[in-house]
Protein backbone atom coordinates (compact mmCIF):
# COMPACT_ATOMS: atom_id res chain seq x y z
CA UNK A 1 0.00 0.00 0.00
CA UNK A 2 1.68 3.35 -1.07
CA UNK A 3 1.05 6.62 0.96
CA UNK A 4 -1.19 9.36 -0.76
CA UNK A 5 0.11 12.71 -1.67
CA UNK A 6 -2.51 13.77 0.77
CA UNK A 7 -0.76 15.15 3.89
CA UNK A 8 2.01 12.70 3.48
CA UNK A 9 4.24 14.47 5.43
CA UNK A 10 1.83 15.44 8.56
CA UNK A 11 1.04 11.56 8.27
CA UNK A 12 4.39 10.46 8.49
CA UNK A 13 5.24 12.65 11.38
CA UNK A 14 2.16 11.78 13.38
CA UNK A 15 3.37 8.16 12.28
CA UNK A 16 6.00 8.74 13.84
CA UNK A 17 5.28 10.21 17.37
CA UNK A 18 2.46 7.01 17.52
CA UNK A 19 3.85 3.32 18.60
CA UNK A 20 6.98 1.58 17.27
CA UNK A 21 5.55 -1.48 14.09
CA UNK A 22 4.87 -4.20 15.80
CA UNK A 23 3.67 -7.43 15.18
CA UNK A 24 1.96 -9.23 15.82
CA UNK A 25 -0.61 -6.86 15.43
CA UNK A 26 -3.16 -6.72 17.68
CA UNK A 27 -6.67 -5.50 17.35
CA UNK A 28 -9.41 -5.04 19.84
CA UNK A 29 -12.88 -5.22 18.57
CA UNK A 30 -16.17 -3.31 19.50
CA UNK A 31 -19.11 -5.01 18.35
CA UNK A 32 -19.27 -9.04 18.15
CA UNK A 33 -22.59 -9.48 16.46
CA UNK A 34 -23.23 -10.96 13.15
CA UNK A 35 -20.44 -8.91 11.52
CA UNK A 36 -18.10 -8.55 14.10
CA UNK A 37 -17.94 -12.47 14.46
CA UNK A 38 -17.92 -12.98 10.57
CA UNK A 39 -14.47 -10.52 10.77
CA UNK A 40 -13.01 -12.03 13.74
CA UNK A 41 -12.80 -15.29 11.92
CA UNK A 42 -11.12 -14.11 9.29
CA UNK A 43 -9.06 -11.94 11.64
CA UNK A 44 -7.92 -15.15 13.44
CA UNK A 45 -6.82 -16.93 10.18
CA UNK A 46 -3.89 -14.55 10.28
CA UNK A 47 -0.96 -15.76 12.28
CA UNK A 48 0.29 -12.43 13.11
CA UNK A 49 -2.99 -10.91 14.61
CA UNK A 50 -3.66 -11.19 17.83
CA UNK A 51 -6.91 -9.53 19.80
CA UNK A 52 -6.66 -9.17 23.30
CA UNK A 53 -10.11 -7.54 23.82
CA UNK A 54 -13.86 -7.64 23.24
CA UNK A 55 -16.04 -5.02 23.79
CA UNK A 56 -20.19 -5.89 23.26
CA UNK A 57 -23.14 -5.16 25.66
CA UNK A 58 -24.57 -8.62 24.31
CA UNK A 59 -23.10 -10.92 26.76
CA UNK A 60 -23.86 -14.20 24.87
CA UNK A 61 -22.23 -12.32 21.37
CA UNK A 62 -19.42 -11.13 23.65
CA UNK A 63 -18.76 -14.86 25.10
CA UNK A 64 -19.45 -16.24 21.78
CA UNK A 65 -16.23 -14.45 20.17
CA UNK A 66 -13.85 -14.61 23.27
CA UNK A 67 -14.27 -18.14 23.30
CA UNK A 68 -13.31 -18.40 18.99
CA UNK A 69 -10.13 -16.47 20.08
CA UNK A 70 -9.53 -19.20 23.23
CA UNK A 71 -10.19 -22.20 20.36
CA UNK A 72 -7.61 -20.52 17.95
CA UNK A 73 -5.22 -20.78 20.45
CA UNK A 74 -4.85 -17.31 21.68
CA UNK A 75 -5.08 -15.71 24.92
CA UNK A 76 -8.07 -15.24 26.32
CA UNK A 77 -9.23 -11.82 25.39
CA UNK A 78 -10.20 -9.29 28.44
CA UNK A 79 -13.82 -8.53 27.79
CA UNK A 80 -15.95 -5.23 28.07
CA UNK A 81 -19.48 -5.01 28.46
CA UNK A 82 -21.34 -1.58 29.32
CA UNK A 83 -22.22 0.30 26.87
CA UNK A 84 -19.60 3.06 26.68
CA UNK A 85 -16.71 0.32 27.77
CA UNK A 86 -15.43 0.94 24.35
CA UNK A 87 -13.56 4.13 26.18
CA UNK A 88 -11.91 1.89 28.53
CA UNK A 89 -10.71 -0.40 25.66
CA UNK A 90 -9.31 2.00 23.33
CA UNK A 91 -7.83 3.31 26.27
CA UNK A 92 -4.96 0.07 26.36
CA UNK A 93 -1.86 0.16 25.59
CA UNK A 94 -1.48 -3.08 24.05
CA UNK A 95 -3.48 -2.37 21.12
CA UNK A 96 -2.49 -1.51 17.51
CA UNK A 97 -5.82 -0.92 16.16
CA UNK A 98 -9.53 -1.44 16.88
CA UNK A 99 -12.56 -3.14 14.86
CA UNK A 100 -16.12 -1.51 15.10
CA UNK A 101 -18.62 -3.40 14.00
CA UNK A 102 -21.72 -1.94 16.28
CA UNK A 103 -25.36 -0.51 15.26
CA UNK A 104 -24.14 2.79 12.54
CA UNK A 105 -25.36 5.05 15.33
CA UNK A 106 -21.96 4.28 17.32
CA UNK A 107 -19.88 3.96 14.69
CA UNK A 108 -18.62 7.60 14.06
CA UNK A 109 -18.88 8.45 18.69
CA UNK A 110 -16.47 5.16 18.60
CA UNK A 111 -14.44 5.89 15.72
CA UNK A 112 -13.35 9.24 17.02
CA UNK A 113 -12.49 7.61 20.40
CA UNK A 114 -10.70 5.30 18.94
CA UNK A 115 -8.61 7.70 17.03
CA UNK A 116 -8.17 10.08 19.90
CA UNK A 117 -6.22 6.99 21.12
CA UNK A 118 -4.00 6.95 18.90
CA UNK A 119 -5.17 3.14 17.44
CA UNK A 120 -5.62 3.01 13.61
CA UNK A 121 -9.26 2.57 13.25
CA UNK A 122 -11.32 0.26 11.17
CA UNK A 123 -14.92 0.88 11.16
CA UNK A 124 -17.97 -0.62 9.37
CA UNK A 125 -20.59 0.39 7.07
CA UNK A 126 -21.50 3.61 7.16
CA UNK A 127 -18.78 5.35 8.89
CA UNK A 128 -20.99 8.01 9.91
CA UNK A 129 -24.81 9.00 9.43
CA UNK A 130 -24.78 12.66 9.65
CA UNK A 131 -22.94 15.69 8.03
CA UNK A 132 -21.57 16.14 11.50
CA UNK A 133 -20.05 13.56 12.24
CA UNK A 134 -18.80 13.19 8.38
CA UNK A 135 -17.17 16.03 9.81
CA UNK A 136 -15.78 14.98 12.83
CA UNK A 137 -14.15 11.86 11.27
CA UNK A 138 -11.82 14.29 8.58
CA UNK A 139 -11.08 16.86 11.50
CA UNK A 140 -10.01 13.63 13.72
CA UNK A 141 -8.54 11.66 11.50
CA UNK A 142 -6.02 15.16 10.30
CA UNK A 143 -6.13 16.52 13.93
CA UNK A 144 -4.61 13.21 15.51
CA UNK A 145 -2.32 11.87 12.44
CA UNK A 146 -4.42 8.61 12.79
CA UNK A 147 -6.10 6.76 10.08
CA UNK A 148 -9.79 5.72 9.63
CA UNK A 149 -10.69 2.76 6.85
CA UNK A 150 -14.30 2.61 6.74
CA UNK A 151 -14.42 -1.50 5.83
CA UNK A 152 -16.25 -1.49 2.77
CA UNK A 153 -15.77 -4.50 1.18
CA UNK A 154 -17.33 -4.66 -2.61
CA UNK A 155 -14.37 -1.55 -3.04
CA UNK A 156 -12.28 -5.20 -2.98
CA UNK A 157 -14.46 -7.54 -4.79
CA UNK A 158 -12.56 -9.29 -8.00
CA UNK A 159 -14.40 -8.07 -11.22
CA UNK A 160 -14.46 -4.71 -9.71
CA UNK A 161 -10.58 -4.13 -9.23
CA UNK A 162 -10.21 -5.63 -12.89
CA UNK A 163 -12.77 -2.90 -14.22
CA UNK A 164 -10.78 -0.32 -12.30
CA UNK A 165 -7.49 -1.70 -14.14
CA UNK A 166 -9.55 -1.67 -17.54
CA UNK A 167 -10.32 2.07 -16.97
CA UNK A 168 -7.06 2.71 -15.98
CA UNK A 169 -5.80 1.47 -18.94
CA UNK A 170 -7.96 3.03 -20.40
CA UNK A 171 -9.96 0.34 -22.32
CA UNK A 172 -13.71 2.93 -22.09
CA UNK A 173 -12.46 5.80 -22.91
CA UNK A 174 -13.08 8.89 -21.01
CA UNK A 175 -15.60 7.92 -18.40
CA UNK A 176 -18.73 10.21 -18.45
CA UNK A 177 -21.57 7.63 -16.56
CA UNK A 178 -22.14 5.27 -13.60
CA UNK A 179 -24.98 3.38 -12.45
CA UNK A 180 -24.51 1.20 -8.64
CA UNK A 181 -27.52 -0.21 -6.56
CA UNK A 182 -27.94 -2.17 -3.16
CA UNK A 183 -30.59 -3.96 -4.00
CA UNK A 184 -30.82 -6.61 -1.01
CA UNK A 185 -34.05 -7.19 0.99
CA UNK A 186 -32.77 -7.14 4.15
CA UNK A 187 -36.28 -7.16 6.18
CA UNK A 188 -35.08 -10.26 7.87
CA UNK A 189 -32.40 -7.78 9.27
CA UNK A 190 -34.28 -4.89 10.03
CA UNK A 191 -36.90 -7.28 12.16
CA UNK A 192 -36.83 -9.77 14.45
CA UNK A 193 -39.05 -12.46 13.96
CA UNK A 194 -42.42 -11.02 15.96
CA UNK A 195 -41.60 -8.33 13.64
CA UNK A 196 -40.03 -5.57 16.33
CA UNK A 197 -37.68 -3.06 14.70
CA UNK A 198 -34.07 -4.48 15.99
CA UNK A 199 -31.64 -1.34 16.01
CA UNK A 200 -31.21 -1.25 12.31
CA UNK A 201 -35.22 -1.26 11.57
CA UNK A 202 -35.68 1.49 14.14
CA UNK A 203 -33.67 3.64 11.71
CA UNK A 204 -36.19 3.20 9.12
CA UNK A 205 -38.76 4.25 11.05
CA UNK A 206 -37.23 8.01 11.59
CA UNK A 207 -35.54 8.70 8.02
CA UNK A 208 -36.47 8.68 4.56
CA UNK A 209 -33.04 8.22 2.87
CA UNK A 210 -30.48 6.18 1.15
CA UNK A 211 -29.53 4.48 4.01
CA UNK A 212 -26.95 2.10 2.86
CA UNK A 213 -24.97 3.53 0.08
CA UNK A 214 -21.35 2.62 0.76
CA UNK A 215 -21.83 -0.75 -1.43
CA UNK A 216 -22.96 0.54 -4.03
CA UNK A 217 -20.26 3.47 -4.34
CA UNK A 218 -17.39 1.25 -3.05
CA UNK A 219 -15.69 0.73 -6.25
CA UNK A 220 -17.19 4.02 -7.93
CA UNK A 221 -15.55 6.42 -6.01
CA UNK A 222 -11.86 4.79 -7.64
CA UNK A 223 -13.55 3.94 -11.15
CA UNK A 224 -14.01 7.68 -11.37
CA UNK A 225 -11.09 9.55 -9.41
CA UNK A 226 -13.32 10.57 -6.91
CA UNK A 227 -11.43 12.50 -4.16
CA UNK A 228 -8.10 12.28 -7.15
CA UNK A 229 -9.17 13.94 -9.90
CA UNK A 230 -12.69 14.44 -9.09
CA UNK A 231 -15.64 15.25 -6.16
CA UNK A 232 -18.96 14.82 -6.24
CA UNK A 233 -20.82 18.25 -7.08
CA UNK A 234 -23.96 18.07 -5.86
CA UNK A 235 -26.89 15.02 -5.79
CA UNK A 236 -30.82 14.47 -6.50
CA UNK A 237 -32.18 12.03 -4.29
CA UNK A 238 -36.15 10.84 -5.24
CA UNK A 239 -38.03 8.42 -3.04
CA UNK A 240 -41.12 6.14 -4.24
CA UNK A 241 -43.79 5.50 -1.76
CA UNK A 242 -43.36 3.46 1.44
CA UNK A 243 -45.46 0.22 0.84
CA UNK A 244 -42.91 -2.98 0.91
CA UNK A 245 -42.47 -3.35 4.94
CA UNK A 246 -46.01 -2.76 5.18
CA UNK A 247 -47.33 -5.49 2.62
CA UNK A 248 -45.06 -8.28 4.05
CA UNK A 249 -46.12 -7.91 7.53
CA UNK A 250 -49.75 -7.64 6.66
CA UNK A 251 -48.60 -11.20 4.86
CA UNK A 252 -46.72 -12.61 7.32
CA UNK A 253 -49.03 -11.20 10.76
CA UNK A 254 -52.45 -10.33 9.28
CA UNK A 255 -53.46 -6.59 8.76
CA UNK A 256 -54.08 -5.84 12.81
CA UNK A 257 -50.58 -6.97 13.34
CA UNK A 258 -48.61 -4.03 15.08
CA UNK A 259 -46.42 -4.38 12.54
CA UNK A 260 -48.45 -4.23 9.83
CA UNK A 261 -49.71 -0.81 10.46
CA UNK A 262 -46.55 0.89 11.86
CA UNK A 263 -45.49 3.81 9.77
CA UNK A 264 -42.22 3.85 8.40
CA UNK A 265 -40.88 6.81 7.02
CA UNK A 266 -38.35 4.96 4.99
CA UNK A 267 -39.12 4.45 1.21
CA UNK A 268 -39.31 1.53 -0.69
CA UNK A 269 -36.37 2.89 -3.31
CA UNK A 270 -34.31 5.36 -3.61
CA UNK A 271 -32.70 7.31 -6.03
CA UNK A 272 -29.96 9.11 -6.20
CA UNK A 273 -27.66 10.82 -8.91
CA UNK A 274 -24.78 12.34 -8.28
CA UNK A 275 -23.13 15.27 -10.56
CA UNK A 276 -19.30 15.38 -10.32
CA UNK A 277 -17.03 18.26 -10.53
CA UNK A 278 -15.72 17.14 -14.01
CA UNK A 279 -19.41 16.90 -15.30
CA UNK A 280 -20.17 12.88 -14.56
CA UNK A 281 -23.26 11.48 -13.03
CA UNK A 282 -23.58 8.54 -11.18
CA UNK A 283 -27.01 6.72 -10.09
CA UNK A 284 -27.62 5.10 -7.04
CA UNK A 285 -30.07 2.89 -6.05
CA UNK A 286 -31.29 2.23 -2.75
CA UNK A 287 -33.80 -0.88 -2.39
CA UNK A 288 -33.58 -2.87 0.81
CA UNK A 289 -37.11 -3.81 2.10
CA UNK A 290 -38.94 -5.60 -1.35
CA UNK A 291 -38.69 -9.22 -2.21
CA UNK A 292 -36.06 -9.71 -4.92
CA UNK A 293 -32.55 -11.76 -5.43
CA UNK A 294 -29.41 -9.46 -4.58
CA UNK A 295 -28.70 -7.62 -7.02
CA UNK A 296 -25.77 -4.42 -7.19
CA UNK A 297 -26.07 -3.61 -11.08
CA UNK A 298 -22.75 -1.74 -11.23
CA UNK A 299 -22.34 -0.54 -14.71
CA UNK A 300 -19.57 1.91 -16.17
CA UNK A 301 -19.84 3.67 -19.45
CA UNK A 302 -16.92 6.06 -21.34
CA UNK A 303 -16.47 7.26 -24.78
CA UNK A 304 -15.02 3.91 -25.56
CA UNK A 305 -17.18 1.59 -24.56
CA UNK A 306 -19.13 0.63 -20.86
CA UNK A 307 -18.88 -2.58 -18.92
CA UNK A 308 -22.12 -4.36 -17.04
CA UNK A 309 -21.69 -6.12 -14.02
CA UNK A 310 -25.61 -7.74 -14.33
CA UNK A 311 -24.49 -9.20 -17.44
CA UNK A 312 -21.23 -9.98 -16.80
CA UNK A 313 -19.86 -8.62 -20.05
CA UNK A 314 -18.18 -5.58 -21.92
CA UNK A 315 -19.07 -4.09 -24.85
CA UNK A 316 -15.47 -2.18 -26.48
CA UNK A 317 -15.94 -0.12 -29.59
CA UNK A 318 -13.53 -1.16 -32.35
CA UNK A 319 -12.32 -4.46 -29.87
CA UNK A 320 -15.72 -5.96 -28.97
CA UNK A 321 -15.86 -8.73 -31.98
CA UNK A 322 -19.06 -8.00 -33.03
CA UNK A 323 -20.76 -4.56 -33.53
CA UNK A 324 -22.41 -3.07 -30.55
CA UNK A 325 -23.12 -6.61 -29.13
CA UNK A 326 -22.12 -7.53 -25.50
CA UNK A 327 -19.20 -9.69 -25.23
CA UNK A 328 -18.73 -11.96 -21.93
CA UNK A 329 -16.45 -9.93 -19.27
CA UNK A 330 -14.98 -13.55 -18.38
CA UNK A 331 -11.71 -13.17 -20.38
CA UNK A 332 -11.46 -9.64 -19.00
CA UNK A 333 -11.46 -11.08 -15.72
CA UNK A 334 -8.08 -13.54 -16.63
CA UNK A 335 -5.96 -10.21 -18.28
CA UNK A 336 -7.06 -7.75 -16.07
CA UNK A 337 -7.20 -9.89 -12.62
CA UNK A 338 -5.78 -7.62 -9.68
CA UNK A 339 -2.39 -8.69 -8.31
CA UNK A 340 -4.01 -8.09 -4.61
CA UNK A 341 -6.27 -11.26 -5.52
CA UNK A 342 -3.21 -13.20 -5.64
CA UNK A 343 -2.68 -12.75 -2.05
CA UNK A 344 -6.03 -14.32 -0.87
CA UNK A 345 -5.31 -17.92 -0.09
CA UNK A 346 -8.12 -20.62 -1.81
CA UNK A 347 -9.29 -21.92 1.22
CA UNK A 348 -10.34 -18.30 2.13
CA UNK A 349 -12.30 -17.65 -1.18
CA UNK A 350 -15.41 -19.73 0.00
CA UNK A 351 -15.92 -17.40 3.20
CA UNK A 352 -16.17 -13.48 3.98
CA UNK A 353 -18.49 -12.60 0.60
CA UNK A 354 -15.84 -14.77 -1.93
CA UNK A 355 -12.66 -13.65 0.46
CA UNK A 356 -13.07 -9.80 -0.34
CA UNK A 357 -13.66 -9.25 3.23
CA UNK A 358 -10.28 -11.42 3.72
CA UNK A 359 -8.58 -9.17 1.25
CA UNK A 360 -9.55 -6.04 2.56
CA UNK A 361 -8.46 -7.05 6.49
CA UNK A 362 -5.26 -8.16 5.23
CA UNK A 363 -4.70 -4.70 3.77
CA UNK A 364 -5.51 -3.18 6.87
CA UNK A 365 -3.51 -5.40 9.01
CA UNK A 366 -0.59 -4.91 6.75
CA UNK A 367 -1.11 -1.11 7.18
CA UNK A 368 -1.13 -1.19 10.68
CA UNK A 369 2.00 -3.30 11.07
CA UNK A 370 4.04 -1.22 8.39
CA UNK A 371 2.77 2.40 9.79
CA UNK A 372 1.04 2.89 6.03
CA UNK A 373 -2.05 4.60 5.30
CA UNK A 374 -5.29 2.08 4.57
CA UNK A 375 -6.49 1.63 1.21
CA UNK A 376 -9.69 3.42 2.12
CA UNK A 377 -8.91 6.41 3.78
CA UNK A 378 -11.10 8.79 6.00
CA UNK A 379 -11.90 11.20 3.02
CA UNK A 380 -13.20 8.04 0.91
CA UNK A 381 -15.24 7.01 3.89
CA UNK A 382 -17.03 10.37 4.37
CA UNK A 383 -17.55 10.58 0.73
CA UNK A 384 -19.54 7.32 1.04
CA UNK A 385 -21.36 7.74 4.21
CA UNK A 386 -22.55 11.52 3.26
CA UNK A 387 -25.10 10.37 0.61
CA UNK A 388 -27.38 8.98 4.04
CA UNK A 389 -27.70 12.91 4.95
CA UNK A 390 -27.52 14.27 1.72
CA UNK A 391 -29.90 11.99 0.20
CA UNK A 392 -32.13 12.71 3.41
CA UNK A 393 -32.28 15.94 2.64
CA UNK A 394 -32.93 16.38 -1.12
CA UNK A 395 -35.55 14.04 -0.41
CA UNK A 396 -37.60 16.25 2.03
CA UNK A 397 -36.94 18.88 -0.49
CA UNK A 398 -39.08 17.44 -2.99
CA UNK A 399 -35.76 16.16 -5.26
CA UNK A 400 -33.67 19.31 -4.63
CA UNK A 401 -30.05 19.43 -5.33
CA UNK A 402 -27.83 19.41 -2.36
CA UNK A 403 -24.60 20.43 -2.88
CA UNK A 404 -21.70 17.77 -1.60
CA UNK A 405 -18.97 18.88 1.05
CA UNK A 406 -15.49 19.15 -0.04
CA UNK A 407 -14.27 16.87 2.72
CA UNK A 408 -10.65 16.99 1.11
CA UNK A 409 -11.03 20.77 1.41
CA UNK A 410 -9.41 21.42 -2.35
CA UNK A 411 -7.11 18.37 -2.44
CA UNK A 412 -9.04 16.08 -4.94
CA UNK A 413 -7.41 18.80 -7.58
CA UNK A 414 -4.08 17.67 -6.70
CA UNK A 415 -4.43 14.33 -5.05
CA UNK A 416 -3.59 11.34 -7.45
CA UNK A 417 -5.07 7.45 -7.56
CA UNK A 418 -3.48 5.81 -4.51
CA UNK A 419 -6.83 3.05 -3.87
CA UNK A 420 -5.15 -0.12 -5.67
CA UNK A 421 -2.60 0.89 -7.51
CA UNK A 422 -0.01 -1.72 -8.86
CA UNK A 423 3.19 -1.42 -7.97
N1 LIG B 1 -19.68 -4.93 5.10
C1 LIG B 1 -20.61 -5.85 5.13
O1 LIG B 1 -20.73 -6.69 4.23
C2 LIG B 1 -21.56 -5.89 6.30
C3 LIG B 1 -22.40 -6.98 6.50
C4 LIG B 1 -23.23 -6.97 7.62
C5 LIG B 1 -23.21 -5.90 8.50
N2 LIG B 1 -22.39 -4.85 8.26
C6 LIG B 1 -22.33 -3.71 9.19
O2 LIG B 1 -21.80 -4.17 10.43
C7 LIG B 1 -22.42 -3.47 11.51
C8 LIG B 1 -22.99 -4.47 12.51
O3 LIG B 1 -24.03 -5.20 11.87
P1 LIG B 1 -24.48 -6.64 12.40
O4 LIG B 1 -25.28 -7.28 11.35
O5 LIG B 1 -23.29 -7.35 12.95
O6 LIG B 1 -25.43 -6.21 13.62
P2 LIG B 1 -25.64 -7.01 14.96
O7 LIG B 1 -26.84 -6.44 15.61
O8 LIG B 1 -25.61 -8.49 14.70
O9 LIG B 1 -24.34 -6.67 15.83
C9 LIG B 1 -24.12 -5.43 16.44
C10 LIG B 1 -23.46 -5.71 17.78
O10 LIG B 1 -23.11 -4.46 18.38
C11 LIG B 1 -23.39 -4.59 19.77
N3 LIG B 1 -23.50 -3.26 20.39
C12 LIG B 1 -24.54 -2.39 20.38
N4 LIG B 1 -24.24 -1.27 21.08
C13 LIG B 1 -22.97 -1.44 21.54
C14 LIG B 1 -22.10 -0.65 22.35
N5 LIG B 1 -22.44 0.56 22.81
N6 LIG B 1 -20.88 -1.16 22.65
C15 LIG B 1 -20.50 -2.38 22.22
N7 LIG B 1 -21.28 -3.17 21.46
C16 LIG B 1 -22.50 -2.70 21.13
C17 LIG B 1 -24.67 -5.41 19.81
O11 LIG B 1 -24.91 -5.97 21.09
C18 LIG B 1 -24.40 -6.45 18.73
O12 LIG B 1 -23.76 -7.60 19.25
C19 LIG B 1 -23.46 -2.56 10.89
O13 LIG B 1 -22.93 -1.29 10.79
C20 LIG B 1 -23.69 -3.13 9.52
O14 LIG B 1 -24.06 -2.13 8.61
C21 LIG B 1 -21.56 -4.84 7.19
Amino acid sequence: VKATSLRRREFLAAGAAMAAPQAPVRIGIVGTGGRGVSLLRILLRMDRVSVPALCDIDRQNLERAAALVEKSGRPAPETYAGEEDYRRLVARDDLDAVLIATPWEWHAPMAVSSMRAGKYTAVEVPAAISLEECWELVDTSEATGVPCMMLENWSFLRPNLAVLKMIRQGLFGEIVHCHCAHSHNCIYWYFDKEGNPRWSGRHLLRRNADQYPTHSLGPVLSWMDINCGDAFAYLTSTATRSLGINHYFRKTFGPDHPAARRVYRQADIVTSVVKTVRGNTIVINNDMQLPRPYDNRWMIQGTEGLYDEARSAVYLSGRSPNYEQWEPFAPYQETYDHAWWRRVPTDVAAIGHGGTDYLELELFVEAVAARTPPPIDVYDSVTMSVIIPLSEQSIAAGSAPVPCPDFTRGQWKRRRPAFAVES
